[in-house]
């Protein structure tokens, strides 16, 4: 039997690490970074609009009293990401956690969407993961601990009809986060995904009140519902934490019970 001291609620507490939310200044990215930073954590949001990022760090820093900055980047830009690295850096000393949540959606059949739609779907949630990952890994490896988020999607679980370049994206980063928690679990890093179902922020207003939404979205569902903003934030702290040091590419699913049957 192992005899150890179990700290219980204790490693949640995420005071004094730095986060890096990508996607952080609306949505789910939002929500988490809001659910970071009331365990504790300071935090970096990096999306696009920089005034967006500017209010939502503003934001975050009144609430709940933790340092938080906001650095306007590209996901899908090799030179933006290393910046946002960099900025982290400089500003914190440290970086402890990366979220990835960028991302976006084309919907449409095979043959209404372009290959442009594809590759900029892939580009982002795929390319974006990848090279945001890449840049604060060198960080975290000589640091010698660190936690690495992905949001991917029930919809990189189970099929959809007239998604095929977000399906093909989430299910590029399921598998991409299994290789790299197998890649990083030698340096400390423990990397875990996300699988959320349907949340109604930005990305989902599209078809908030289609019968497509209805019927095949919120209806998938065992709950009958969308997400609420909150129930998506206990996944991004548990897997911030300390408490999840056992997690090694995990697909958590907060899905409303979407993929339970
Ligand atoms: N909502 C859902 O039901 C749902 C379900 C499953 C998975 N997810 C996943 O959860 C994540 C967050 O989704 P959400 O619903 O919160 O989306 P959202 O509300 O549309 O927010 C998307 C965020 O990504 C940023 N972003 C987009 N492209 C970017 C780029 N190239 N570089 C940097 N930032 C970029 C946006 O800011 P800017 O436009 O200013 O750059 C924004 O902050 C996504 O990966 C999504 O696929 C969502």
């Amino acid at each position: 039997m192992q005899k150890e001291t179990l700290p219980g609620i204790k490693q949640f507490d995420l005071t004094g690490r730095m986060a890096i939310v990508t996607g952080g200044s609306k949505g789910l990215g939002l929500a988490m970074a809001a659910g970071l930073a009331s365990a504790g954590a300071n935090l970096m949001l990096v999306n696009r609009n920089a005034d967006e990022g500017a209010r939502a760090a503003e934001e975050l820093a009144r609430d709940f009293g933790v340092r938080a900055t906001s650095f306007s980047a590209d996901i899908t830009n090799l030179a933006d990401t290393e910046a946002m690295a960099k900025a982290a850096l400089d500003t914190f000393g440290q970086i402890d956690i990366l979220i990835n949540s960028a991302g976006i959606n084309i919907r449409g059949a095979i043959d209404e969407v372009t290959p442009d739609d594809f590759n900029n779907v892939f580009n982002v949630n795929v390319n974006g993961t990848w090279l945001a990952s890449r840049a604060v890994v060198p960080h975290m490896k000589q640091r010698g601990r660190g936690s690495i988020i992905n949001l991917a999607s029930t919809l990189g679980l189970v099929g959809l009809a007239n998604r095929t370049p977000y399906t093909a994206s989430k299910g590029a980063i399921v598998n991409m986060t299994r290789a790299l928690a197998i890649e990083l679990a030698p340096f400390n890093i423990n990397v875990n995904a996300i699988c959320p179902g349907p949340f109604l922020t930005e990305m989902n207003a599209p078809i908030a009140d289609t019968p497509e939404a209805k019927n095949f979205v919120v209806g998938a569902t065992v709950l009958g519902r969308w997400g609420l903003l909150r129930e998506i934030q206990g996944a991004a702290i548990f897997l911030a934490s300390d408490a999840a040091s056992y997690m090694v590419g995990s697909m958590l699913t907060v899905d409303g019970g979407w993929t339970a049957r």
